[in-house]
């Protein structure tokens, strides 16, 4: 081996070993729980799930896998008319699987928690 070479391997060396003990160290700012575990939270993470009632189930397993809950609850006070909608406007513009039998019990539920009559 080359002296350049050499040096070359201990350069790379040296800077895994500097990496490596970077990511091993947990940020100090971080708040671990005793297993060393560190948690985040997310814009929208808070409040995440649907408030709880009949059909929240139904949107909390339709509804989720794309965005938050927020971007209902952040929504003016729609009618039935203006959920049912949405609800077909996700699933004909952005794909969400959703079944024409359950559009209706999803307005329902929308109307009582997020809207208005
Ligand atoms: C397949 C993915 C997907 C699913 C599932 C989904 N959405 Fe969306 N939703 C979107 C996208 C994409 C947007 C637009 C995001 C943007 O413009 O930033 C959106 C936006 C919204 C908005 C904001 C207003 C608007 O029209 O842009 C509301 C309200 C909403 N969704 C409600 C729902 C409800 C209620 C459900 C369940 C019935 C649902 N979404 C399921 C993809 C989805």
């Amino acid at each position: 081996m080359t002296i350049s070479k050499t040096v070359a391997a201990l350069t790379a060396v040296a800077a895994l070993t500097a990496l490596a003990a970077f990511a091993a160290t947990p940020s100090k700012k971080m708040p671990a729980n005793s297993s060393g575990v560190v948690s985040i939270s997310l814009p929208g993470d808070l409040g995440f799930a649907f408030k709880p009632g009949p059909g929240s189930n139904l949107a909390n397993s339709l509804c989720l896998s794309c965005h938050s809950e927020a971007y209902v609850a952040t929504q003016p006070p729609f009618n039935k008319a203006a959920w049912t909608a949405e609800i077909v406007k996700m699933r004909n513009v952005y794909g969400a699987k959703i079944s024409d039998d359950q559009v209706a019990p999803l307005a329902d539920y929308l109307t009582s928690n997020y809207g208005t009559p």
